[in-house]
């Protein structure tokens, strides 16, 4: 119920003529069904997906899909989070998809997030790291994220070694209590074999979520 106030409250910034990019998961759900509706009803928008996932949702609800090399821009990407910190830096990643996710919150000019209220923290580090890496020479890059204090597990789904989109790993990594962010998002980059890491550190521009009494809060 709160995942669906936050997600359809995030259609409302969409206007007329935009390209808005649409993250993956069970909030952005709400979001891209509300935004389905709206086009059902006249609004013309285009969307550019973060997943596979995110793709099929889009095209079960009648959004139009853009490709990059059609637009100009994305006006707005609107996404959801594993972990948000009062600073509005989050964890993302939960669902695979943060290489894409990161690539188009980066080219978009607002980044909206919408997160229930499991979602907010004091400190980031709670939720597992997610870092995407290239299989090949995988063994050399996990001991590099060791190095930086981390235990990690690589992600097995259906008893197999999760692939993303892109075809690559996920590291599921523990770094308890993260209080320098952007240093750690640069230092995981910083390692060949990493490709990107769930930490998305002051791009969030506005995080929609819910007050103790369940009120909507845009922060
Ligand atoms: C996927 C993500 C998701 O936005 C994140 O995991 C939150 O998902 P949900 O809205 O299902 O709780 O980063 O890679």
């Amino acid at each position: 119920m709160e995942k669906q106030i936050v997600g359809e409250k995030a259609a409302q910034f969409v206007k007329d003529g935009m390209v808005i990019g649409l993250g993956t998961g069970s909030t952005v759900f709400y979001t891209i069904q509300k935004l389905g509706l709206l086009v059902k009803q006249g609004l013309s928008i285009k969307g550019i997906p973060t997943s596979f996932q995110t793709e099929r949702l889009a095209k079960e609800n009648g959004i139009p899909l853009a490709n990059f090399h059609e637009i100009e821009q994305i006006d707005i990407a609107i996404d959801g989070a594993d972990e948000v910190n009062p600073e509005l830096d989050l964890i993302k990643g939960g669902g695979g998809a943060l290489l894409r996710e990161k690539i188009i919150a980066r080219a978009a000019r607002t980044f909206i997030v919408v997160a229930d209220t499991s979602k907010m923290v004091d400190r980031l580090g709670t939720f597992q790291l997610p870092v995407e890496v290239i299989p090949f020479g995988y063994e050399m890059t996990e001991k590099h994220i060791r190095s930086l204090g981390s235990d990690l597990h690589i992600r097995i789904v259906n008893g197999q070694a999760f692939k993303t989109d892109n075809g690559n790993y996920i590291f599921d990594c523990n770094f308890p209590n993260i209080t320098n962010p952007k240093q750690l998002e640069q230092d995981l980059n910083m390692i060949p074999g990493v490709v990107e890491n769930g930490l998305f550190v002051g791009m969030a521009d506005i995080v929609i979520t819910l007050d103790i009494e369940k009120n909507i809060v845009i922060k």
